[in-house]
């Protein structure tokens, strides 16, 4: 039998990860790979001092890279649930952070990132680290791809967050029926915690990596002789749909970029007659950019 794949939705996966090896360590691509996007939602924006949160940092060293996109680290917000990474994150930034000059005469106060151990999925812990409508970029290197891996979740209703400021309870429907897809508890969260008009820049092997999101209309296969059907769609994905009392997701982000890039293919060894293998797929990433809409979203006062 295969061995079973490793757990990547589970909090134990990572903690034992970053605990026998807490080098740096980066998924799906280099630290630089996102800047094209960060630097196109930083000239967009007026805001003089906005906040940026980097969600699932792990032990990747976009967390230092970042600091190179904003005046004041202070407005860098690194978080993940493993402990051992945040921890990991906030002692390197302390040792590799330039001392002051031998000869200043005021000892000069080192600003740094925040660095929080948090679940993204859990209300009551990421509402704990962070504040609602205070982060104008979310940056998302592969955490998405993490998060869905983890299990579909019963939630109760109506939720913490709502579109509503009052709703009302139903007595019948105290919690989902169905569990529902972690990135469409993701996308409600995210948007509780941003401002109208922020940027997820997101980076994921996923070609479809976000089930709220409509996919563009179907590409029709080409017709093959004799067989196939020109309106077949090339690939489907039913959205998902959410119980009342839950932010519909997909009324909260809007997809307004979505980007390939290609992955370097492996230098093949050349073989005993000099021949290389030269017919590999191409493997690709993909950078989606969602914005957040007006819509607005409540954190519901608990009794
Ligand atoms: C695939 S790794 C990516 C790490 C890093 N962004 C990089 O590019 O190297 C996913 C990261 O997300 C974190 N993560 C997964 N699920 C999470 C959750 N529910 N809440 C917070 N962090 C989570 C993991 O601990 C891990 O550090």
């Amino acid at each position: 039998m295969p061995p079973a794949p490793p757990s990547f939705g589970s909090r134990e996966y990572w903690e034992k990860r970053f605990t026998s090896n807490s080098n740096p360590f980066e998924w799906l691509e280099a630290p630089t790979a996102l800047d094209p996007y960060l630097v196109a939602a930083l000239k967009e924006t007026t805001e003089p001092e906005l906040e940026l949160l980097h969600i699932g940092c792990g032990t990747s060293l976009l967390s230092y890279h970042l600091r190179a996109h904003v005046p004041n680290p202070e407005h860098i917000h690194n978080l993940d649930y493993s402990e051992v990474a945040i921890e990991v994150g906030r002692k390197r930034e302390r040792q590799t952070s330039k001392s002051p000059p031998p000869d200043a005469q005021e000892p000069r106060s080192a600003s740094y990132m925040r660095w929080s151990a948090a679940n993204l999925l859990d209300y009551s812990s990421l509402l704990e680290a962070c504040k609602p409508s205070a982060y104008s970029i979310i940056v998302d290197k592969s955490t998405s791809d993490s998060i869905a891996c983890s299990e579909d979740l019963v939630v109760p209703l109506p939720y913490h967050i709502t579109a509503t400021p009052n709703p009302a309870s139903n007595p019948n429907l105290t919690e989902s029926p169905e569990p529902l897809h972690p990135l469409h508890i993701l996308g409600v969260h995210l948007a509780l915690l941003t401002k109208p008009k922020a940027r997820w820049i997101s980076l994921s092997y996923s070609m479809d990596r976000y089930p709220f999101i409509p996919l563009p209309p179907p590409t029709p296969l080409p017709a093959r002789s004799g067989t196939g059907d020109a309106s077949t769609p090339a690939y489907e994905s039913e959205p998902i749909p959410t119980p009342t009392g839950f932010p519909d997701p997909s009324t909260l982000w809007t997809l307004i970029g979505k980007y390939d890039i290609e992955v370097p293919q492996p230098q093949s060894p050349s073989g005993s007659n000099g021949s290389t293998t030269t017919h590999r797929p191409k493997v690709m990433h993909w950078v989606y950019v969602l914005e957040r809409t007006n819509v607005k979203v409540f954190a519901r006062r608990e009794s």
